[in-house]
């Protein structure tokens, strides 16, 4: 059997679907293009408008595909999926299997059962009360230097805006041991580097499937692996970084120096409206700290403009706000209504020209402070963990600096996975190019 599939959305549905790439394809099957697969499985985001209507595109398509080949399974896993649920038979008959994120698990096995009854629909949507564990297959496949370990599912925290914990339900952290057994796995497979992936890593342990062991504890245990040369994680939430994991940035050598930790806002007001639980004051002084005990840090974060009634005014903090972290990249989106959140029932929308001219403003602030991060490299040496070839040229290759910036360099060896030094020689809008020294 041949197989294709799509990724739409965060790391963790990245990181669900190269779990199923890698359970298919010990199960002896195939990767394949879109117009060659038997197979074909769309990993969808809800988070926004946008990634929402791309899968309705897509699956349009597919639709295409599926009736020029009847024989085709389409799949649909993820955010939409857990969202719409069964209703998507209504719109897209075709498609054979749904599932949500704690049915990924499922999906090898009802792949085949689908195979062996042409007349079968799946649909794997129920959220379970414990972390479903899946199949152990890395001793098995080969690996890149670079991985993804998952250490919890959902989330409790109901931001206004935020769909996430409808579609991925309450959260549910994962045991220690088996994250901690799964890192030592991937690093006898030759993974160097693994990110833990939560939407809040901060609360890990923090809830009813906690086994005792904290953030912090997993990651002073995980910095012990030998062959683990490089630890981060995502996603961070503000609220729930303590000082004990600003201490860890000192204190733990296999920590990259990099933090993923979404602002939202500048504003008070809005930061209340939008239900995250802390102030830009409080912000700034984790800020703070973690530029004390790790002065290269580098931060990153997310910030939605145009949140219901967000005024000039409020705007104008969170540009005061930017310009003060001086971040080093950021993502910002247009907000937009989420069926079934708090802020879509709020009163005071922003007018779609608005949020895009606020848009445009705070990308073009972000470009400047992002240039100016990425100079201070400029004739720097780093390290750089190397992932593979790059797009930039015959014999280029491509990994991270500590901060997870890509560096490019010219190699005529093949050196991935290898922790390299490269003198940065030259700095482009948004990538860095340098010399293997
Ligand atoms: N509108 C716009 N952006 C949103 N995000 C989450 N929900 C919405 C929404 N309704 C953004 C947040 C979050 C990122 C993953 O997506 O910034 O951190
Ligand atoms: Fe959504 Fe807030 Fe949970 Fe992040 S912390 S997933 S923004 S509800």
């Amino acid at each position: 059997m041949r197989f294709y599939i799509k990724t739409f959305g965060c790391q963790m549905n990245v990181c669900d679907s190269e779990w199923i790439k890698y359970a298919l394809k010990l199960r002896g099957w195939e990767e394949a293009s879109e117009s060659e697969a038997d197979v074909i499985l769309i990993n969808t985001c809800s988070v926004r408008e946008k990634p929402e209507h791309k899968v309705y595109s897509e699956l349009g398509r597919f639709r295409s595909l599926w009736e020029k080949r009847p024989s085709l399974i389409v799949g649909v896993g993820g955010c939409v999926a857990q969202q719409v649920g069964e209703k998507l038979w209504e719109k897209f008959p075709f498609v054979r299997l749904i599932f949500g994120t704690d049915g990924v698990a499922s999906v090898p096995d009802a792949l085949n059962k689908l195979i062996l009854n042409p007349d079968l629909r799946i649909s794997l949507l129920d959220f379970l009360d414990f972390y479903p564990e899946r199949e152990k297959i890395w001793s098995k496949v080969s690996l890149p230097p670079v991985f993804y370990v998952n250490i919890m599912q959902g989330c409790n925290n109901f931001c206004a805006y935020c769909i996430v914990p409808f579609t991925r339900g309450p959260q549910k952290s994962r045991k220690s041991k088996e994250i901690i057994d799964e890192c030592k796995q991937l690093a006898d497979r030759g993974v160097k580097e693994v990110t833990l992936l939560g939407q809040n890593v901060n609360s890990y342990g923090k809830d009813k499937h906690g086994d005792g062991v904290g953030f912090v504890k997993l990651l002073e245990e995980i910095n012990k692996i030998s062959g683990i040369k490089r630890i981060r994680f995502t996603t961070s939430h503000p609220k729930d970084l303590g000082d004990d994991l600003i201490e860890a940035f000192g204190r733990l050598e296999k920590l990259c120096p990099a933090i993923h930790l979404p602002v939202q806002s500048g504003s008070n007001e809005i930061l209340k409206k939008m239900n995250r639980r802390y102030t830009r004051e409080e912000y700034l002084k984790k800020v703070e700290k973690l530029k004390k005990i790790r002065p290269d840090i580098v931060i990153t974060t997310d910030i939605i403009v145009g949140f219901p009634q967000e005024s000039d005014k409020d705007f104008e903090d969170t540009l005061r706000l930017v310009k003060e972290v001086e971040f080093d990249s950021s993502f910002s989106f247009k907000y937009s209504d989420r069926p079934g959140t708090k802020a879509a029932l709020m009163d005071g929308k922003i007018e779609e020209e608005k949020k895009l001219e606020r848009l445009l403003c705070l990308q073009q602030l972000q470009d400047r402070l992002t240039l100016k991060s990425l100079e201070r490299l400029k004739n720097k040496e780093v390290e750089v963990l190397v992932e593979g070839p790059s797009k930039k040229g015959e014999n280029a290759w491509q990994g991270r600096e500590p901060g997870g910036r890509i560096v490019n360099f010219l190699s005529s060896k093949d050196l991935r996975g290898k922790l390299v030094r490269v003198k940065i020689t030259e700095v482009k809008k948004h990538s860095l190019f340098g010399e293997v020294i």
